[in-house]
């Protein structure tokens, strides 16, 4: 029987995963199925059947045939093109966000939160459809006028995780498409249904206000059609979130093809809590941070670091928290529930693996440190001490509920031990001294993409550019002005005189 989250958002138990533009999805029946299974219960949630090579062929040849239509479309034009998928979307956010939580296993009021970002972006996107703007310079040469101006790129190929299976297609996409892009989107083979379902909703509304389809679907049952689409020079700017280790190949190859690539990989974030700091704030931002999305986000808090004198009681009251989330760990489309499962079993493994390490290296597991028996892919928040920043395992990124927490005695040490990691995404200091928090970010304070001052690691607004530095990639997408990198930048100028001088006072004489 079709699960009823499904079947609310008009989805059946076999989907076709690939939407081939013009109305159109694909019949493709024997390039493979994809089988996204329901964390929580381990059951087969549906059949979504796999694009073929014949479909991908299709689908690069029909966006870039409409590509010719949407880079001539007024930029505000294009603006109401999203505004529509974002009404839509506030219609179908209970529905969305149930299917969110029910495939990815993040909680019901989490699911809802992606939801609401997307809706963010596509009203933040409407704004920006009427602000691309260029800068004017002043010519050195007399007679001369000098400005630049942003054209549509092309095709965006955005490659999503599945932690965030709607929201940062939402963030690409939508920018995009007011920059008079198309994007063709390959998700995570685990949350394929989402994909689908954001996909119908957003080509509804495209169709009922008379534009174009500017959104394509691919689903890979291998990665064969994914490499494929990763070193196609038809597709000039490729963005990916995913691992490090996914993320460096998606970057060279698409540098060898020189190609732009946009890469939001793993983060190994800290937050630091000074003598001063206000605990009713942090306490809670910790935890949130740690635990909430079980451990799954990009963003989420994986290092703490305490002063000494205060160490014994955050520990304490941390460990109690999260005694009480422990009694709140289940069904996450079930509102009450804090914490549902990890999305895969190869999560849990990579929990239990990265326990096994800490215990081996000298830590000591405070609260957790096991799967939860019975069905579904359950785990118990963990928090780990006695071991230091240099520890292997405390400089990997595990995806899942894992707190390292460790003692310092400076501000400058704990900015130090914050920044030496490989990653370099998200990072935050709770304190009332003002010099602690403008040290942190100082241009010798954070190293991270994100710093932030009395609020957690995760749950970053859609207004700020997001990413980060070092082994996260470099890439900034969603607010600010990352539509910049969906844009080309044309440099011009213009002479109005009656001859030709040459730049740099150059004498040419004929
Ligand atoms: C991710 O985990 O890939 O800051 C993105 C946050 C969210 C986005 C996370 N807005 O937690």
């Amino acid at each position: 029987m079709t699960h009823p989250v499904l079947s609310a958002l008009g989805l059946t138990e076999n989907e076709s995963g690939t939407f081939l533009g013009n109305g159109q999805w694909s019949a493709t029946k024997d390039a493979g199925v994809l089988e996204p299974v329901n964390p929580t219960t381990g059951e087969v949630l549906g059949r979504v059947y796999a694009s073929s090579q014949g479909d991908y062929d299709t689908i690069v040849e029909r966006a870039q045939a409409v590509f010719k239509v949407w880079r001539t479309t007024p930029a505000p034009r294009r603006g109401e093109a999203i505004r529509l998928c974002a009404d839509a979307l506030r219609t179908h956010k209970d529905a969305l966000g149930s299917l969110v939580a029910l495939e990815m296993g993040k909680s019901k009021p989490e699911g809802d939160g992606e939801v609401q970002e997307m809706i963010d972006i596509g009203e933040f996107a409407v704004g920006l459809s009427r602000q691309l703007y260029g800068l004017t310079m002043h010519s050195e040469r007399p007679g001369h006028r000098m400005y630049e101006q942003w054209h549509p790129i092309g095709i965006v190929g955005v490659i999503s995780a599945f932690n965030f299976p709607v929201a940062v297609w939402a963030w690409n996409s939508f920018v995009a498409a007011i920059c008079g892009d198309i994007t063709i989107w390959k998700p995570s083979p685990k949350t394929p249904l989402s994909a689908i379902a954001a996909m119908k909703i957003c080509n509804e509304a495209l169709k009922k206000g008379g534009f174009p389809d500017i959104f394509f679907l691919f689903n890979d049952a291998g990665s064969e059609l994914a490499q494929q689409f990763v070193d196609d020079k038809r597709v000039p700017l490729i963005s990916f979130t995913g691992s490090t280790k996914v993320g460096r190949m998606v970057g060279e190859r698409v540098a060898q093809r020189m190609g732009r690539s946009l890469l939001e990989l793993g983060g190994n974030n800290a937050i630091i809590v000074d003598q001063t700091a206000d605990l009713k704030l942090a306490i809670p931002a910790i935890v949130f941070g740690a635990v909430g999305t079980a451990g799954q986000r990009c963003t989420t808090t994986r290092r703490l670091f305490v002063h000494e004198s205060m160490y014994d009681e955050v520990l304490g009251k941390l460990v109690t928290a999260y005694k009480q989330v422990e009694g709140k760990i289940g069904d996450p489309t079930d509102p009450k529930n804090l914490m549902g499962p990890l999305n895969s079993q190869d999560g849990v493994n990579a929990y239990l693996d990265a326990v096994e390490k800490a215990k081996a290296a000298g830590g000591k597991i405070e609260t957790g440190g096991a799967a939860i028996e019975g069905k579904g892919n359950f785990v118990l928040p963990t928090i780990v001490t006695g071991l230091t920043n240099d520890a292997q395992i405390v400089q990997h990124e595990t995806f899942a509920p894992i707190l390292y927490v460790m003692k310092f005695k400076t501000i400058d040490e704990a900015i130090d031990m914050q920044n030496a990691v490989p990653q370099g995404l998200s990072s935050a200091i709770f304190t009332t001294n003002l010099k602690a928090a403008e040290a942190f970010l100082a241009a010798s304070g954070s190293d991270c993409g994100i710093a932030n001052v009395n609020i957690g690691t995760s749950g970053a607004e859609i207004g700020g550019a997001f990413g980060g530095e070092k082994e996260t990639g470099g890439g900034r997408e969603s607010g600010s002005d990352s539509w910049k990198a969906y844009m080309r930048r044309q440099t011009n100028t213009i002479n109005y005189s009656d001859s030709l001088p040459l730049a740099q006072g150059i004498k040419f004489d004929l």
